[in-house]
């Protein structure tokens, strides 16, 4: 089954009209590519509340198993979007998270800048990505080859991917 995915921007500008959402577009891009799907699209100002409240109401919903977020992750004063992310997963994966800073760091320092998160909520896989199309790029790029096996592990699917594959 391929996996269904909501992508969420989280921007003033972009939620303003002041701004086209170039990353929103750009994870679409990269899901679609990585063929999986993409069936929700929204923006939101950064409100922390707002954003937990459209997070829990995307989780609850059957055909999505994945949320990617993009923005409000570095310090701004606005940004908001990993204090929002905590306020509604049980579970964190840091792993991922420190995964997209540490691997994108190699190509450049601003990587260290942001915040982002990944947790799961009622089995549904939250990652938060930084606020441009490069940041999208450079890290949705890292955990994308794990990206279904993630969903499978949250859905109850437990094989160990070593099994599967020594199973050929
Ligand atoms: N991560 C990667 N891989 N590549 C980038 O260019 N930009 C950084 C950072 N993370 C960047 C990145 C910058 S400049 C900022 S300000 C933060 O992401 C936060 O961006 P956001 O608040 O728009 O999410």
């Amino acid at each position: 089954m391929r996996i269904a995915c909501a992508v969420l921007t989280l921007s003033d500008s972009v939620a303003s009209g002041s701004r086209a959402d170039k990353s929103g577009d750009q994870v679409q891009a990269m899901i679609e590519k990585a063929n999986l799907e993409v069936i929700s699209r929204a923006v939101l100002p950064d409100n922390r509340q707002d954003i937990a409240t459209l997070l829990r109401q995307l989780c609850k919903r059957p055909d999505i198993q994945c949320i990617l977020t993009t923005g409000g992750t570095g310090i701004g004063p606005r940004d908001v979007t990993p204090e929002a992310t905590l306020d509604v997963v049980e579970k964190t994966l840091p792993g991922m998270a420190e995964a997209m800073r540490s691997e994108s760091l190699k190509k450049t320092p601003f990587a260290m800048i942001s915040r982002q998160v990944v947790g799961v909520h009622q089995g549904t896989l939250i990652v938060n990505l930084p606020g441009s199309p490069k940041g999208v790029a450079e890290c949705l790029a890292v955990i994308l080859p794990v990206l279904s096996h993630v969903v499978d592990l949250i859905s109850g699917h437990t094989q160990h991917k070593e099994d599967q594959e020594d199973q050929g």
